[in-house]
Parts: structure tokens; sequence; C-alpha cells
């Protein structure tokens, strides 16, 4: 975009899994824009507004009054919908929509678009930059695993239900004397299971970073025992998976669709049943941690990133990535952070004060 060009209207898209504090993010666009004398024009499932006509309309601070509070986006969203690689389902190809996504861009006289989405979404943003589309991204989701931001909305809600559900399994599986495997979301990242297993006292948690041994996952719980703690809770991400072993998937991958994770909760406690002897019982939290509405943390972070993301577009710094780095919030360039993952680092302070304190890793 000509750096001189007035920006007159500007587009928003949600795209990926959603996460709570979307609407917010679209909240704080369309007021900051509207008040900046900036027309909004809402995109309606991630990229899919820019390929299929008809998918678009005004966004008005009428329009966004009321969806703070709301999880879930007022725009839609998804996950498979890479205009570089679209599936089409009646050929074995996938197809390439990404100069009709700039075309359309044009036609509806888009001068900027905010594109808040996870790692895959904000790789096409990036992709569009590099095609000269002037992008601002939003990062979004409640795995917390994407580069250069502190933290994104969506983590901090997901986390409080997941400790909300292992307070409630902590006294059925004390009334029962049981161990209770809980899993939670992240693929490939466990900030969630790390910090809702620390927040929900959790005996062990086990997370893709540290590949596990369940023997000495059994031997602490059998340690517990002794004590006379004849219950225990353990704490599992989806994407965990045992030394020498490999993700557990529902489905592989195929063209246009990544692959989903799940089923480690319930082999983790079939395989520690066996080894201490004891009655388990697995809990899948899934999408619950998904739904809902964002916690006040994450209003208030959606609102910061919205806000400045539109900062950003008025003062024409594109291709950018707005970011959390408390106390600020800040930008960075896209082509930095994207294709990579935010993981655990091994000496991070919050695993070492976890190990500590007695909670297993599996290591
Ligand atoms: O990336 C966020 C996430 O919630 C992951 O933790 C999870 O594996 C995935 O999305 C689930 O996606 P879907 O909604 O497609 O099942």
């Amino acid at each position: 975009m000509n750096d001189n060009t007035e920006v007159r209207r500007i587009g928003v898209l949600t795209g990926g899994g959603d996460a709570p504090g979307l609407n917010a993010v679209i909240r704080a666009v369309v007021k900051t824009a509207c008040n900046a004398g900036v027309e909004v024009i809402g995109l309606e499932d991630s990229f899919d507004g820019l390929i299929e006509p008809g998918r678009s309309r005004t966004l008005t601070p009428r329009d966004v009054t009321g969806i703070l509070r709301l999880g879930g986006t007022i725009l839609g969203t998804t996950n498979r919908g890479n205009p570089f690689a679209y599936p089409i389902l009646t050929s074995d190809g996938t197809k390439d929509y990404s100069d009709r996504v700039i075309e359309m861009f044009h036609k509806m006289g888009l001068n900027a678009l905010v594109v808040i989405g996870g790692d895959g979404t904000l790789g096409i943003a990036q992709k569009f930059c590099d095609r000269g589309l002037p992008i601002v991204g939003v990062p979004k989701t409640i795995d917390n695993d994407i580069v250069g931001t502190t933290n994104c909305f969506g983590f901090d809600t997901a986390v409080a239900f997941a400790t909300d559900a292992i307070d409630r399994l902590h006294t059925t599986a004390e009334a029962h004397r049981r161990i209770i495997v809980v899993e939670v979301m992240g693929r490939y990242a466990g900030w969630i299971a790390l910090y809702a297993g620390v927040s929900g006292g959790a005996d062990a948690i086990l997370i893709p970073e540290i590949p596990f041994d369940l023997e000495c996952v059994a031997e602490r719980l059998r340690e517990r025992d002794k004590w006379g703690a004849r219950f225990s809770i353990v704490v599992v991400a989806e994407g965990a998976f045992p030394k020498g072993g490999k993700w557990t998937l529902v489905e592989e991958a195929r063209q246009g669709y990544v692959e989903r994770l799940g089923g480690i909760g319930a082999q983790v406690s079939e395989a520690l049943g066996k080894l201490t002897g004891k009655e388990t019982r697995a809990v899948v939290l899934g999408h619950l941690q998904r739904g809902g509405a964002p916690t006040s943390f994450d209003r208030t972070l959606a609102t910061r990133f919205g806000g400045k993301a539109v900062e950003l577009i008025l003062s024409r710094q594109f291709g950018m990535m707005v970011a959390s780095a408390p106390p600020d919030i800040v930008s960075r360039p896209l082509a930095d952070v994207t294709g990579k993952t935010k993981m655990v680092p091994p000496n991070y302070d919050l695993l070492r004060t976890a190990k500590a304190l007695g909670i297993a890793f599996g290591d």
C-alpha cells in the first residue's frame, strides 16, 4: 500500500480455532476505528469472506455492543480455509484462491486488514503481506504457544476453566481414593497443563516438552499412598507423549486438514491403573476450554490488542503482529514470529517451582 493512501475502510477477520476474547478484539477494532472515522468491514469465516462474494458486512459500534463478554466470534471462523491451498472436496487436490483474495480486497475498497488468528492464520497473513496486502495480525490461541507475545487472549480463560475442573475432580478423587487423569488442550506446548496443573494442585503434569516415563509418575503416586494421601490428580496435555513414543491422534492429517490430537489421557489412566493397582478414571476437558465468557484478564488483553492493531494501521505499520510484553503492548514483524512454536522452556521458573514442590513430570 502506498504510504500516503488515506485509511478509510479496513477489514477484520477471525481464523483458526476460536478462543474466548475474539469478540472483545472485534469490538475494540470497530469502536477504535469508527471513532477515528474509519469504516470496518467484518469478513465471515476467516479468509472465506475474501473468497466468496456476499460474505462480509459493515460493522458499526452498534453491531458490537454487548459482545465483550461473549465467547466464540460473531464473524465465524474456520481452520480449513487456507486460500493458498483451499480444500476442494470434489477433487483430490487443493485450489489456490490467493489471487481472488487480493482482487476482492481491492474490489471491496479495503485499505488494510486486521487478521486475528493463531500461527496458521498469521502464517497466511504473512504470505499475503509478501504479496503486498497491508495487514496487521492479532495473536490468538488458548494454547499460548505463539512466539513473540507473552500472552494470548483465551489462555487465561482456558486455565481458569481447567483449574475449576481440577478442583471438582479433587473432591471426587479423594472420596473414592482414585487417580483421576485430566486431559487438557495443548497440541505442541504444555502451557495450559502446566498453569492449570499448578493452580489446581495436581500431583503429576505431563507436557509435550518433557516426554514421560510413567513408572516415574507411578512411583510418585505410590509415595502419596504411603503418606496417606490415597488419591491423585494427573494433568496431561493432549500433545504429551511417552519417551521414545509419539502423539496420540484421533485423526491423521490430510490435505487441507491438520491432525487431531486426543486420547493420551485414557492411555495414561489405564497404564497408571496397572502400575499402581489403583482405580483410575480419565476426563477430557476438550472444547469446554474454548467455550464460554472470557475472563477479565482476557477481555482486557483482547481490547488492548484490538486498540493497538488500529493504532498500527493508522500509523501505517503493516506486516506487524501486536504482542504482549508486560507491562506494554508492542508490535513484532509477522515474519519473525510465524512458523514457530513457543514451548515451555526447560528452565522456566514455574516448571522449576513445580518440580521443587514435588510435582512429577515423568522425567
Ligand atoms: O490450537 C488450539 C486448539 O484448541 C488445540 O489445543 C486443539 O488441539 C485444537 O485447537 C482443536 O481444534 P479443533 O477445534 O479443530 O478440534
